[in-house]
């Protein structure tokens, strides 16, 4: 089971912590790290569940998942009531680690949902339906955006976790996101919270990139994590393997940092479910 160099278990939450991965800039390594650190949790004994909210399917895409037209995916679960259970597919090569996959429907949801009943709470009535025991972990890719899909996975989970690219506009629109994590807290989910944010794409070489880390750790203290994930070009290469960095090349700067930061998460959780 335990996959090469890696046997060491982390452990395990009290409960099951659903986190959503979320910032609505386009391209900041939302699903990167989504993919990636559910690979290195899974890797190092927790039961993990990948869900994949995006219309673009790209964490389905590199979590290897076999999709066509009568594939079942979370499209049906949030308009059809379909069960979690029943659409999710193991990852390849993975042991521990699952996907509720994402269609193209799914496109269309942001619009369908708008008439159904309790259209926020859609993801956590799924949740509610599933028997959560048997995983550590739930982490969910959302869309680059803060419309409806965005606000089920706020409503669905305890955690936030914000991906924060280290370039010139990272600060930019994030005013809005923690605006909308409040809101969706003071209506919808008061259990929120947002318990990490992960420097990404991070460039050593330029005063640029160093700056903007300062930035955000001097704005966000201890929710950032310590460990930074370099640039590396693994990292982009991975998804067009259908493969999480983790596998297919664990030797890599990309991989070596989202290891350090799922541990640094995984050892963060007694301090969360205190809190
Ligand atoms: N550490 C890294 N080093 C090099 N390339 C990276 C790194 N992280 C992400 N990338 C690349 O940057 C691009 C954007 O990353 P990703 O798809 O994870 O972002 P995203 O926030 O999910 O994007 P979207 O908003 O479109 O969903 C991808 O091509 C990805 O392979
Ligand atoms: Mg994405």
């Amino acid at each position: 089971m335990a996959v090469q160099g890696h046997e060491d278990v982390w452990p395990r939450p009290k409960a099951c912590r659903v986190i959503s991965v979320a910032n609505q800039k386009g391209g900041v390594g939302k699903t990167t790290t989504t993919v990636n650190i559910a690979a290195a949790l899974a890797m190092h004994g927790q039961r993990v569940l990948v869900v994949d909210l995006d219309p673009q399917g790209n964490a389905s895409t590199a979590l290897g998942m076999e999709r066509d037209s009568q594939t079942r995916s979370i499209y049906h679960c949030l308009v059809e009531d379909e069960e979690i259970r029943k659409l999710a597919q193991p990852v390849p090569d993975i042991p521990n680690l699952w996907c509720a996959p994402a269609t193209i429907d799914l496109a269309g949801a942001e619009i369908e949902l708008v008439s159904l009943v309790a259209r926020e709470a859609r993801l956590k009535r799924a949740f509610a339906a599933y028997d959560t025991t048997d995983l550590d972990y739930i982490l969910i890719d959302c869309p680059p955006s803060l419309g409806l899909l965005t606000v089920n996975a706020m409503v669905a989970c305890d955690e936030v976790m914000i991906p924060i690219q280290c370039e010139y506009y990272a600060l930019e629109g994030l005013g809005q996101l923690l605006r909308n994590v409040e809101l969706v807290k003071s209506h919808l989910n008061t259990g929120l919270s947002i318990s990490t944010i992960l420097l990404t794409m991070y460039d050593g070489r330029t005063r640029l990139s160093q700056q903007v880390a300062e930035e955000v750790r001097s704005h966000f203290g201890d929710l950032v994590l310590k460990t930074l994930v370099p640039r590396s070009v693994r990292v982009s290469e991975a998804p067009s393997y259908a493969q999480s960095v983790m596998t297919y090349d664990p030797t890599s700067t990309g991989a070596v940092a989202y290891l350090e930061a799922a541990r640094e998460m995984a050892h963060r959780a007694e301090g969360i479910s205190a809190g």
